[in-house]
C-alpha cells in the first residue's frame, strides 16, 4: 500500500493544499538530542513545484525546527499530513530545510515573490526541499469535521505588537525571541537574531530543560557534557601515572644524549 514518489505527483498538490495542519519532524545531530516534532500549518504553507514545499513558521515557545535546521550538516525534515475528512491518506515528504529568518533579505525577497501575507507572529519561513516522496493508507486516522482555525497564537502577538507600536519596548518581539528562541532544549544556536538581541539588550535565555538531565547530559550547545568531562579527568590521570612512571627514566635517556652531544 505504501508508494514512493522521487518529487510530489501533481495529482496530490491539491490534496496536500487542502490540509489545516501538519507535523515536522526533525533531529539533531549528536544521538542523545531530542527528536522533535511539531505542529505547523494554518493557512500559511505551499507548494512552489513539485520539489519544493514551503510553510511559514509562527512563534511559539519553542525553536527546536530552526535549531536543526541550521545546524551544520544537519538539516534533515520530514513533513507528514494526513487526512482527518474524506478518503483515507498519509503523505510525508523527506527533505533538507532552509530557515528563511523574518528581518532578512532573503525572508522579504520570498515573502514578495509569493505573495505571502505575514502577521505579527511570523519568525520564519521554513522551505523544505524535498528527495522522497511517501504515500500510506491512513485507513486507521479517525475522522474529524474541521470547525475553524484557533486564533490564540495569533491575537497574542496581535496584541503583543500593539503594545509595542504603543511604545512599550518590553513588548518586541526581538525580546521574546532573545528569550524564547535563542537556544533549543539541547543547547543547539536557535534564531540568529535572538541570539544577537539577547546579547545586545541583556536577555537571558529561559532554561529549556529541567531535572539532573539539564545541563549535562544532553547540553552540548554551551560546555561540555558529563561523559566528556569524564573522559578528560580520566584521560589526565592516565597522562599523570605515565608521567611519574617513564618520566625519570625518560630523563636519563635525555640527559645521556645530551652528554653525548656536548662529548664530542
Ligand atoms: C496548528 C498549530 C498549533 C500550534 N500550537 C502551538 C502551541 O501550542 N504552543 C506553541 O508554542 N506553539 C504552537 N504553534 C506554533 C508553532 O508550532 C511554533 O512554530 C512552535 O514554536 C514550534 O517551533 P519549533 O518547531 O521550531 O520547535 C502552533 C502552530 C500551529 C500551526
Amino acid at each position: 500500500m505504501g508508494v514512493f514518489y522521487e518529487t510530489i505527483p501533481k495529482s496530490m498538490i491539491k490534496w496536500i493544499l487542502e490540509q489545516k495542519v501538519f507535523w515536522v519532524a526533525t533531529a539533531p545531530l549528536s544521538a542523545v538530542g531530542h527528536v522533535n516534532l511539531s505542529p505547523k500549518g494554518g493557512q500559511y504553507f505551499g507548494v512552489i513545484d513539485e520539489r519544493t514545499f514551503w510553510y511559514m513558521d509562527l512563534t511559539g515557545s519553542g525553536n527546536e525546527t530552526i535549531s536543526h535546521l541550521l545546524e551544520p550538516g544537519n538539516g534533515r525534515a520530514t513533513v507528514l499530513l494526513n487526512a482527518f475528512e474524506g478518503p483515507p491518506k498519509i503523505v510525508r515528504l523527506w527533505g533538507q530545510g532552509r530557515v528563511l529568518t523574518n528581518g532578512t533579505q532573503a525572508f522579504s525577497t520570498f515573502v514578495d515573490l509569493h505573495k505571502v501575507q505575514t502577521i505579527p507572529g511570523t519568525r520564519s519561513i521554513i522551505i523544505v526541499d524535498i528527495h522522497q516522496v511517501g504515500s500510506s493508507c491512513g485507513f486507521s486516522v479517525p475522522f474529524y469535521n474541521f470547525q475553524e482555525y484557533r486564533e490564540t497564537l495569533n491575537d497574542f502577538f496581535e496584541k503583543k505588537d500593539r503594545k509595542f507600536k504603543e511604545g512599550k519596548v518590553e513588548e518586541s518581539m526581538d525580546r521574546y525571541w532573545a528569550y524564547k528562541n535563542a537556544w533549543s532544549m539541547d543547547g543547539l544556536p536557535g534564531l540568529p537574531r535572538a541570539m544577537e538581541v539577547g546579547k545586545e539588550q541583556n536577555v537571558a535565555p529561559i532554561k529549556k530543560m529541567v531535572g539532573p538531565l539539564a545541563l549535562s547530559r544532553y547540553h552540548y550547545g554551551q560546555g561540555y557534557t558529563a561523559a566528556q568531562v569524564l573522559l578528560m579527568v580520566l584521560a589526565s590521570f592516565l597522562l599523570g601515572v605515565a608521567m611519574t612512571q617513564y618520566a625519570p627514566s625518560l630523563l636519563s635517556v635525555g640527559e645521556k644524549l645530551a652528554t653525548g652531544v656536548n662529548g664530542q
